[in-house]
């Protein structure tokens, strides 16, 4: 058996009772607040610089003692040989039958010894020229990408984040929904003659992407337009399918490439035309700084390693079923929605690689909003409510606009909230009291750049890819999404001809209704 597929579940090996005695006998009761003070040096001993990220976990509720024990999970859980069972190139989404290679597409040329590293810059020099072609083109003012999920998430993150480095006179749309409101109100900014429509699918068979593309062409073609291979490209594994629907000008990936991970591949191009190909090879730059740092850095000093278990140390032990993210940058916004795709699809999972049931729970629920925003919404929940949600904190050290005063309120308030969170106050009992010793985690980009972006994201995958090896799942698979699909065409047929026999009488009754 490979690396990839041979792993223990973790509640199986040897440490994990040391753990669960740890926690019920002293972790349980562990006060950050106790541990700042008999620790003078616990901010430096729980936090780290990785490669364009700084990291503060020293307001997280985990001792030496704990941090020693969760090394030890890993070291028995394997983690190491699975790690570098996927940099290897290894078949590790085993019951896709696929290598999973994200990694390979932020190698700079010549890194790297992987037989596709070639095809990987052929297709990437070709997707560049082709951006800063479309840059150049000053009759081309709107670019719509029309992708769902990993086709979308990515790359318009990526564009919202890195707008202070975007060029100007083009505007970016992002359409994913089949509801026909969201192309619908994007096609009535538009004109035909000045629009680039990217098709974005992976399997180019998604039956949201496909029907905003074909209603996206018909628009099209009423508004007169008749040059498809100049206002459509595809950015695809289906080469084939692109070709099918009319579009010549595609830019293809491959099937290693997981929908949540592509952002680094042909669907990156709204990401390109936006930052540049300059800005595109910086941000793949910063992704690979972090890859090397997962490859290389010794388990202890490896941040996504130690996010990763802090991550299982959570769920598994303190029992804590969310997590919150909240970005102190505007920019940042789509952040958390793209984190809920590239962690719960990943890990939301309840058997093993190999299908058995886990004993285990595995993916938090993650949520968030920027701040200072969430603060004016749910914080009052964090700060006081029943259940206790560990926070991550993302700031930014310097602003790239000159307004004066909003920087520092800004991150003033991010370090405030962690504070608060973590500090309490008793104010007489009852509804002014905050318990606090609530935690979080507080990362720092110095800038927000293309190349630290990058990092953080890449930070993100690596952090989302320990927690799945631990739990023993296959990060790189999501069945879980097919059997919607199959029900939504089964009803979208029953929609047409109003035949309700065989469903159940709640589906039935709604579907007369909504008919
Ligand atoms: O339905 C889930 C999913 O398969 C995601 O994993 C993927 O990112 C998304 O749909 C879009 O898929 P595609 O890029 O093939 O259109």
């Amino acid at each position: 058996m490979s690396a990839g597929t041979s792993r223990p579940h973790c509640d199986r090996t040897i440490v994990w009772p040391l753990l669960r005695s740890h926690f019920e006998h002293e972790a349980c009761h562990f006060d950050v607040r106790a541990a700042f003070r008999s620790d003078p040096n616990r901010f430096e001993n729980f936090s780290q610089q990785a490669p364009h990220v700084f990291a503060d976990l020293s307001k997280n509720l985990v001792d030496t003692h704990a941090k020693s024990l969760l090394l030890e999970l890993a070291r028995e859980c394997g983690l190491e040989r699975h790690r570098d069972a996927m940099f290897a190139g290894e078949r590790i989404n085993n019951t896709e039958q696929r290598a999973v290679k994200h990694w390979l597409l932020r190698a700079p040329a010549g890194a790297s010894a992987d037989p596709d590293a070639g095809a990987v810059h052929a297709t990437l020099d070709a997707m560049l020229a082709y951006a800063e072609q479309i840059r150049a083109d000053a009759s081309i003012t709107d670019v719509v990408n029309i992708g769902i999920g990993g086709s979308d998430l990515g790359p318009q993150m990526a564009v919202l984040a890195l707008a202070e480095f975007a060029i100007p006179g083009k505007r970016f749309h992002f359409v994913s929904n089949v509801d026909g409101h969201e192309l619908a109100g994007v096609l009535r900014q538009l004109r035909a003659e000045n629009t680039l429509f990217l098709i974005a699918s992976k399997t180019f068979t998604t039956i949201e992407t496909m029907t905003n593309a074909r209603s996206a062409r018909a628009w099209f073609e009423v508004q007169g337009g008749r040059d498809i291979a100049r206002h459509f490209a595809a950015l695809t594994t289906n080469v084939a399918a692109a070709a099918e629907f009319g579009i010549s000008t595609t830019f293809g990936f491959w099937d290693w490439v997981g929908g949540r991970y592509s952002l680094w591949s042909a669907i990156g191009l709204p990401v390109a035309i936006a930052i540049g190909a300059d800005g595109f090879r910086q941000l793949l730059g910063g992704a690979h700084d972090m890859d090397e740092h997962f490859a290389k850095a010794p388990l202890a000093d490896n941040l996504p390693v130690r996010l990763g278990l802090l991550d299982v140390w959570y769920r598994n032990f303190h029992g804590f079923t969310s997590r919150s993210i909240a970005p102190y940058h505007s920019a940042l916004r789509r952040l958390p929605a793209y984190l809920q795709q590239l962690e719960m699809e990943s890990n939301g999972k309840r058997v093993d690689q190999h299908g058995r049931a886990l004993s285990v729970a595995t993916s938090p629920v993650l949520w968030g909003e920027p701040g200072t925003n969430g603060q004016h919404a749910y914080f009052q929940m964090l700060h006081q409510g029943t259940d206790v949600v560990p926070v991550e904190f993302v700031a930014v050290a310097h602003a790239e606009h000159d307004l004066p005063g909003h920087h520092e309120q800004l991150l003033a308030n991010a370090l405030a909230q962690a504070q608060a969170l973590m500090q309490g106050k008793t104010d007489g009992g009852g509804h002014k009291d905050f318990p606090g010793n609530r935690p979080s985690t507080f990362f720092v980009l110095d800038r927000l750049t293309p190349a630290s972006f990058g990092a953080l994201v890449a930070l993100y995958e690596h952090r989302v890819f320990v927690s799945g090896s631990i739990w023993g799942i296959n990060s790189f698979d999501q069945w879980g999404v097919e059997l919607g699909k199959v029900l939504a065409k089964d009803i979208a047929a029953r929609f047409e001809s109003g035949d309700a026999a065989g469903l159940d009488a709640s589906t039935a009754g709604l579907l007369k209704r909504l008919r």
